[in-house]
């Protein structure tokens, strides 16, 4: 039984309140706010456990490592990768997307061949494919969506030609809420020969992610918004892409020897991880994980689905509000235009009633520009969001109608 109240008193932040007024986080697909045994389990790990990891013959380096090994597996049990090894822990999910477009993209790439992406795509998801088209002489090519942003199968499989050797596109639009349907679309990629990478940096957070059922190459997110920490990121690879691919970055800890004339590399993921890796944060995202599946992702999605069919409910009724984005599958998060007024003007109103929401391009500049603005204001839930949180924020849009 899902209590958002329940769920609430889990998250510390909400008992914080700003001039008497208690916080409406509309924000999460930005970043989500952390549960206290998160918190507690980085505090505890910092406290009692720390050292560095793959390092040390010492107790407290066993424990780490041990600690930050279990976290990689948490992770490949949570997207049921085969093992752990195809999951290499990064700093976020552009870092990830980065390491395959450097080291894969780089390597398999060349003129002739094409990059596919969607027109939805967050800059993380574009501007890495663009520097590797420019230095391999490969193309990228953009399919269309829907208007309403929604997934348009026949303009993807038009755009699906046989010069296509990757298809990368996002499971979730982090602007519109569009949910992709991955499954059909890497079928169709590997049915062409091309590889699929998914960056599912929103969609981890509402659906629940099965890399072996999906079939895809690659798949992204980040911690931070999986109610983690920040400074963390998974990259999931199939083992056999993932063994062959060169490394990314170099230094220590990604090597097998090193001579004055010539290095030979560790096997993935250590090959991929080179440095200290940031493995409290690890441990942290591995707690965060434990802490989703005991709530349940059936929870969590009929909690979400609820919110947007009330949050359509008072969009309804609210005259002037426009909102971008209305596929009918759709995550919670609600892009949208309101009579006109500059998304700065009213973010700073909702910031007065301790409302928290984003403005501007969302790092999806190309993707706004093409639903006809150059900034946008957005609400997005949260595992925590409530009615209530949805009630204030019309009475704040009301508030910021009369207001201007
Ligand atoms: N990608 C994040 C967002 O959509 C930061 O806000």
């Amino acid at each position: 039984m899902f209590l958002v109240d329940d769920i609430r008193k889990d998250f510390p932040v909400f008992s914080d309140l700003k001039d008497g007024k208690e916080l409406v986080y509309l924000d999460t697909a930005a970043s989500a706010q952390k549960p206290k045994c998160v918190i507690d389990k980085i505090c505890e790990v910092y406290t009692h456990s720390y050292a560095n990891v793959h390092r040390g013959t010492y107790a407290l380096a066993d424990e780490i490592t041990k600690a930050y090994e279990d976290a990689r597996q948490i992770i490949a049990d949570f997207i049921n990768a085969k093992t752990s090894s195809e999951i290499v822990f990064t700093r976020n999910a552009t870092e990830s997307i980065n390491l395959v477009a450097a080291s894969w993209g780089v390597e398999n790439l060349k003129k002739g061949d094409t990059v596919l992406v969607s027109e939805a795509e967050h800059h993380a998801n574009l501007v890495p494919w663009q520097i590797v088209a420019q230095k391999t002489g490969a193309e990228l090519k953009i399919f269309k969506i829907d208007d309403n942003g929604a997934f348009n199968e026949e303009k993807f499989d038009q755009a699906l030609t046989p010069d296509v050797k990757l298809v990368a596109v996002t499971a979730m639009s982090n602007v519109l809420g569009s949910v992709f349907p991955i499954k059909k679309i890497t079928t169709r990629a590997h049915q062409i020969g091309a590889k699929v990478l998914i960056d599912a940096c929103q969609a981890v957070v509402h659906q629940k992610m099965d890399v072996s059922d999906i079939d895809c190459d690659f798949l992204a997110f980040s911690g931070h918004k999986l109610y983690g920490p920040t400074g963390i990121g998974v990259l999931y690879a199939k083992s056999d892409i993932l063994q062959t691919m060169p490394p990314y970055q170099t230094g220590g800890d990604m090597v097998d020897t090193v001579t004055y004339l010539k290095t030979t590399y560790a096997p993935a993921p250590a090959r991929f991880e080179a440095g200290t890796p940031a493995a409290v944060q690890a441990i942290g995202l591995g707690e965060a994980v434990k802490y989703l599946l005991q709530i349940g992702f059936e929870n969590i999605k009929s909690h979400e689905d609820n919110l947007i069919s009330y949050f359509y409910q008072k969009a309804q009724k609210t005259q002037g509000l426009k909102i971008i984005g209305t596929a009918q599958d759709k995550g919670g998060v609600f892009a949208f235009d309101f009579n006109g007024i500059h998304p700065q003007d009213l973010a700073f109103v909702l910031a007065h009633e301790n409302i928290a929401i984003r403005i501007g391009h969302h790092c999806a500049e190309p993707l706004v520009k093409r639903m006809g603005y150059n900034s946008l204001a957005r609400a997005s839930f949260g595992l925590y969001t409530s009615k209530n949180d949805i009630d204030a924020f019309f009475k704040a849009l009301d508030k910021a109608k009369r207001f201007f």
